[in-house]
């Protein structure tokens, strides 16, 4: 969760979506498991991800068209290793194994998997046995692909065809068409195997015959039939961010009931320059929509005065948002429902072994209680990021807003690191963070860098300005990329990039006479400081 108003953990199962064509993504706990589901959905199929050992009547009762089977880092072998249980086989819908589950279907039908010398890790040259099958037919007979195992199948059983091999495994693919039985080794998701769309795209159109179905439009169509069923003629309340989530959100429910809506942006004085003035622009004035922009800066200000320690600052924070909130709320004394913009990452449901997913509390600060006395509608629940964007974009929110990179719930305070956070020390992180924003989108970086922004530590040090020693702030410019926030690496900003924005944020914000640049990665750093 990167936003101000995050979501309370799931409420209902993921699955909503009834009555309509499906694939499941079984997780066997590897690591590229939501992106088999993000690829899916690209190849304009609906996917969603579910724990490998779900019940199979809740199979069932998904009715899926098919299923694919995810890789895991456990070895077949290993005492306590995930089984592919075989009810799964005989459910009369084809599965697609990958990498794990390729290797946990080949015991389950009587295959032989072993021990390989020393394993495939990394790029691969695949080579065709044959014509390819259903799976690869009329696909090059070498090709590049992205492999990650110790264990390799070595034969297949009567019924299966081998399709291809690699150095390290003699099957490197395998399909029984009869019984719509497929597996590959490889890992047809991640974008270093460049045929593996392809891949995926037959065994979805061809073996189990899925059409494309699923798009922004399609979501947001679907959705807004839900948001009408689900509130009548409700009225409804939504907490405003200025992140593309929240934002999203709200115009999708605007959309479904127009002024049964009002949103509501806590302004709490630590947002970045010109946010509140633009979701103001963007919701009140360009939508339309009801909107009650509380200025509660001297609030949060006053009770931050004083506190160094970043704990107690977050807590702070996250209070006094929630009471602002239900403060703004009470006022709406008809509003039931409220607005999250939750999305699918946040509910999904790990085969990792831990469950049902959990935020990390610190990224609750900012977040509301769940015993609000609201009814939680959350019509952004299936969906990935990448899909919230489209879908955002699809509803005319601005290039700017869609695009839009995470901001912690607690804004700028956990940017003032070691010391108080008050309005001196906020103009002057404010000014360097807009000029570095400027800089890096005039270089066209935006949207390369997960997060970029600047750090101000409390403390001081001596430069020389004009004729006179300062003493005076340093900033620190945080850059990164990633996937997931999960993990990051430091991003490689340009020499002329960093100068210019260095020199600028020197000369144009009083108070600064250093800039820094922070090269650490997470692990084991963090993004943020605190
Ligand atoms: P760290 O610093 O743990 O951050 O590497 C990972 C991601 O989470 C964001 N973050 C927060 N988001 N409330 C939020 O809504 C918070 O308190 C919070 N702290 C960190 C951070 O910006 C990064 O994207």
């Amino acid at each position: 969760m990167t936003e101000a108003v995050s979501a309370p953990v799931a409420s209902e199962p993921a699955t909503t979506r009834v009555g309509h064509e499906r694939v499941l993504v079984l997780d066997f706990g590897g690591q590229y498991s939501q992106l088999i589901a993000r690829r899916v959905r690209e190849c304009g199929v609906y996917a969603e991800l579910l724990p490998h050992d779900v019940a199979i009547e809740r199979i069932e009762q998904a009715g899926p068209q098919a299923l694919i089977l995810s890789g895991g880092p456990a070895s077949v072998y290993q005492p306590g290793a995930p089984k592919l249980r075989p009810e799964l086989l005989r459910l009369g819908i084809p599965v697609l194994g990958i990498c794990y589950g390729m290797q946990a279907m080949m015991l389950s039908v009587g295959g032989r998997v072993d021990r390989a010398d020393g394993g495939e890790y990394g790029r691969t040259t695949l080579t065709l046995s044959g014509d390819g099958g259903r799976l690869m037919g009329g696909l090059p007979r070498e090709q590049s692909c992205w492999m990650s195992h110790g264990d390799a199948v070595f034969a297949v059983p009567d019924g299966f065809t081998a399709l291809a091999s690699s150095p390290g495994s003699p099957v490197a693919a395998f399909e029984n068409d009869r019984r719509r039985l497929y597996g590959i080794q490889f890992h047809p998701e991640v974008v270093h195997t460049p045929h593996g769309q392809a891949i995926l795209d037959r065994f979805l159109r061809e073996s189990a015959g899925l059409r494309e179905h699923w798009s922004a439009a399609s979501v947001i169509d679907e959705q807004i039939a839900k948001i009408r069923a689900q509130v009548g003629d409700g009225e409804v309340i939504c907490g405003l961010s200025g992140g593309v989530d929240s934002a999203t959100a709200a115009a999708l429910v605007h959309r479904a009931i127009g002024d049964q809506l009002t949103c509501v942006l806590v302004d709490h004085g630590l947002l970045r320059k010109d946010e509140a003035e633009q979701v103001v622009a963007t919701f009140r004035d360009g939508f339309g929509i009801k909107l009650i922009h509380v200025d509660a800066e001297a609030r949060f200000l006053q009770r931050l005065a004083g506190q160094d320690d970043p704990e107690t600052k977050r807590k702070i924070i996250g209070s006094e948002f929630i009471r602002v909130f239900e403060e703004e709320a009470a006022k709406l004394a008809d509003a039931r429902f409220l607005v999250q913009g939750t999305l699918y990452s946040d509910v999904i449901e790990s085969g990792g072994g831990t469950g049902a997913a959990t935020i990390k509390s610190h990224h609750n600060v900012g977040g509301l209680p769940d015993d609000l006395r609201f009814e939680l509608v959350e019509p952004l629940r299936m969906l990935f990021k990448d899909e919230v964007r489209q879908v955002a974009g699809e509803l005319g929110l601005s290039e700017r807003m869609v695009w839009r990179q995470p901001f912690p719930g607690p804004g700028l305070a956990i940017r003032i690191v070691g010391g108080e956070v008050n309005r001196e020390r906020l103009e002057i992180l404010r000014g360097a963070d807009a000029i570095l924003q400027e800089e890096v989108r005039a270089a066209g970086l935006y949207r390369e860098l997960w997060q970029s922004f600047c750090v101000l530590p409390v403390v001081r040090s001596v430069g020389v300005q004009g004729d006179g020693r300062t003493y005076a702030y340093p900033i620190v410019i945080r850059a990164v990329t990633s996937d997931d926030a999960m993990t990051a690496d430091w991003a490689r900003l340009p020499y002329d990039l960093l100068e210019r924005a260095s020199n600028r944020i020197i000369n144009e914000i009083a108070g600064v006479n250093r800039v820094a640049l922070d090269i650490s990665s997470k692990p084991p750093a963090t993004i943020e400081w605190e």
